[in-house]
Order: C-alpha cells, then structure tokens, then sequence
C-alpha cells in the first residue's frame, strides 16, 4: 500500500492464451504480450503492490508454453516489483500447469500482500466444487488488512453479450453463500474477454478484458467474433473504494499532450504562459 498514493494498486491481467510452437490466431503472441505489459508500466512509472492474472494463462492444448509462460511471468513481477498471482482458466491444463510457480501444490491459496488478503480460486471447470466453496468460507472467517480480494476466471455474473451470457460461474449462488458477511472487497475475473464492471449482492466484480483478443461487441446474436485489441486493467483498492481503469495496450498516436505539472505551493505565484497553466481535464 503506498503510503504516498494511499492506494493499493493491482495490475489486472486476464487471458494470455500463451501459445507454443505458433501464435494464437498466426499474430497473437501472449507472451510478447507479457512483456509488454512491463514496457507499459514502467515507462507510465506504474509501481503495483501486486499484480492479478485470472486464468486463460495458456491457450487450449499449448501444455508446452508453461515453462515459456512461468518464465514471462517472473520477468513481468520482477520488472513492475510486485509478486504474480495466478489462477487457472478453462483452457488451461490442471496437470501441465503445476510448472507454475504458486501451482505446484494446487491451484487454490491464499496469498497475503501488505494488508490485502487475496484468494486464489480454481474455476477451471466452470464452476466451484464443494470442497473449494468449504475452503473458501474457512479462508475469509475472519478479516484481514483492508480486506480481501477474490480471484478466479469465471464471474459470477452474466456477459451482456447472448453468446457469453451463459458462460459465468455456474453455481454463482453457493459463491455468495460461502462469502456472506465476509470482508470481500472485490471480486477480479476474465473469461469473458470484454471488461465489464458488475456488482454481486454487495461485492464489486470487475472482468478485465483479455491480453489476447477483444470481443467484436457487436457480432450478433450467434456470432463469436474477436478484435486484435489487447488489454489489460489498473485496479485501486483503498480504505474506502475500490476502482478497475481498462487500458489499451496499442493505441493511436496522442490527440493533445498537456502538462500536468503543477507550481508547488510553497512556490510564489508567478506569470507564466497560458499553455502551462491550463488545467488538465478528462
Ligand atoms: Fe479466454
């Protein structure tokens, strides 16, 4: 937690589907992804506390990218200075996978990071088995920091889009049970490969969008359809709220560029240039 920001900030990754061998699509290249992740954050002098990657980690049938993929992975955490939170998606392999760093034992854990609580589920089959949902409830009995964060790739709530609208957490409703009265703050997943902000009973949920491809949000009623647009989510959990800002990682070039600098206000007020003294506004 910065004591600076009084933030704690958590770079939300999703959907790598790192790939082995080709790349996803013949130009989709997860790990190259990672990596740009990391450009991205330095260069923007983003420093998080932790960073949340929620499932999809390889593609389906790509066992041979994990050792590839846990290697980008420490890269990624030893560049922004921050541990690399895992958990796994439907398209990756529960046996092959246990080469990750944090998987050897299982794919559930909970990882403490300063004062947040963060737990790691494994919703790789769609949905939470019972023995999980005991775990969880034991897990979050009591509370901890500034509270807890859930991981886990499905969402306990709908896609707007009808292709996806039925492809969240199947059993959302034994979720809720095992985290009532709680100190769950938010909520992260994937899944869905579109961002999206949803609350569940009281819970904030945010889907962050896929580091691999977009969803054409417009396909139709029948259609799947994917934009090369990779993403990823800068989400902020302080004392009082919480906030998920999905950030593309190709973009066009600035329409303007503003300073933002401002005097310090020991400073004396001085004449200067109306360009450097106009305010920054969104
Ligand atoms: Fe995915």
């Amino acid at each position: 937690m910065s004591h600076e920001s009084g933030k704690f900030t958590i770079l939300h990754l999703s959907d790598v589907h790192a790939t082995a061998g080709e790349l996803l699509y013949g130009q989709v290249d997860g790990l190259a992804r990672l990596k740009q992740v990391a450009d991205y954050a330095v260069e923007a002098g983003i420093t998080p506390e932790a960073v949340v990657v929620t499932g999809d980690l390889a593609n389906r049938g790509h066992t041979n990218a994990y050792p590839a993929l846990n290697a980008a992975l420490r890269e990624l955490g030893e560049r922004v200075g921050a541990p690399v939170l895992t958990v796994l998606g439907n398209h990756d392999c529960p046996e092959k996978s246990r080469q990750l760093d944090g998987h050897t034992l299982g794919h559930t854990r909970v990882v403490h990071v300063g004062p947040v609580r963060f737990v790691l589920l494994d919703s790789s089959t769609g949905a939470l088995d019972a023995p999980q949902l005991e775990w969880l409830s034991e897990s979050v009995a009591e509370p901890f920091g500034i509270g807890t964060v859930l991981a886990l790739h499905h969402a306990p709530v709908p896609s707007p889009l009808p292709t996806l609208a039925k492809l969240g957490l199947r059993n959302a409703a034994a979720l809720a049970d095992a985290i009532t009265g709680s100190d769950v703050r938010m909520m992260l997943s994937g899944h869905y490969h579109h961002p999206m902000a949803a609350m569940f009973g009281a819970v904030p949920v945010f889907v962050g969008p896929s580091l691999a491809y977009h969803q054409v949000m417009n396909a139709g009623p029948d259609l799947v359809s994917g934009h090369d647009h990779a993403m990823f989510s800068l989400v902020h959990l302080t004392a009082h709220g919480v906030s998920a800002a999905p950030v593309g990682l190709l973009a066009t070039d600035p329409l303007f560029s503003i300073s933002a600098a401002r005097p310090a206000r020991s400073e004396p007020t001085t004449t200067v240039t109306p360009s450097s003294t106009q305010p920054v506004e969104p």
